[in-house]
């Protein structure tokens, strides 16, 4: 992979992220940073889409932006605008598929040229961030029965990273809406396995099974998954 150059020198404050790299099964450009990022600034087509939004929501947006840009120049591409698309997805220069997230203070992207996978989902939450409150509406009750007696937080907290992942891999291939409800997750150490409950469209078919990974980093849950 190519490495900033003199026309496009690194951010600072923006570094790869092998640790999440390592979650997916195809070579991806990976980075990292924290939020807010001094000196990151958006392009004007992904400035109308948050033109109206509150400091907070604008810095995690702004930071995110600056991963995925950063991984198309990890990839040997120009810098490009990522606006949004329909229910929320970014929208990534032609012949190339990745995915962004944000959470308490940290913004991770990642993005590979199209041919190896058709898409990619990362998720990255607070570790402990789903209490037993959230269970019954992010978990079927077969995840709530399958929780351990210890570490139940982070468990839970990775059944639901691992669903946030497979929803921003499917969405731009199906353009479907899937409920937490509508999947069933698997935990292994270091490992997911997503069931879909009923068709998705271009997806797959009802119990159809698609596999992520997980680990923690930083006091943070982080999935991926390829589809
Ligand atoms: C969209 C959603 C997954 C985002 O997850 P989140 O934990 O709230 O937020 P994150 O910071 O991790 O991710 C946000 C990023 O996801 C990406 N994203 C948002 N909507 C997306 C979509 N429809 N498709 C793909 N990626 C999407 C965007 O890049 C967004 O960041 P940006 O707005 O700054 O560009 C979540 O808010 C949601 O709506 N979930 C409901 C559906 C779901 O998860 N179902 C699970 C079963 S499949």
């Amino acid at each position: 992979m190519n490495r900033p150059t003199m026309d496009h020198p690194a951010i600072a404050g923006i570094e790869a992220c092998p640790s999440l790299a390592a979650l997916l099964p195809v070579p991806v450009a990976a980075m990292r940073c924290t939020i807010p990022l001094a000196g990151a600034s958006l392009w004007p087509s992904e400035e109308a889409a948050i033109a109206q939004a509150v400091a907070k929501r604008r810095d995690e947006f702004t930071a995110g932006r600056a991963c995925a840009r950063h991984c198309l120049i990890e990839l040997g591409l120009e810098p490009a605008p990522i606006p949004v698309g329909e229910m929320g997805m970014p929208l990534w220069p032609d012949g190339v598929t990745g995915s962004i997230t944000h959470s308490d203070g940290i913004a991770m992207a990642v993005a590979l040229r199209d041919g190896a996978v058709r898409s990619l989902g990362i998720d990255i939450e607070p570790a402990s961030s789903v209490t037993d409150a959230m269970h019954a509406i992010v978990l079927t009750p077969a995840e709530r029965d399958a929780l351990p007696p210890q570490d139940r937080a982070i468990a839970a907290t990775a059944l639901f990273a691992a669903k946030e992942a497979f929803y921003k891999a499917q969405f731009p291939i199906s353009r479907r809406f899937v409920d937490y409800r509508e999947v069933g997750v698997e935990l292994a150490e270091g490992r997911f396995s997503v069931q879909v409950q009923s068709d998705i469209p271009s997806i797959g078919a009802a119990g159809q099974r698609f596999d992520g990974r997980w680990c923690m980093l930083d006091g943070h849950v982080l999935t991926a998954i390829a589809l």
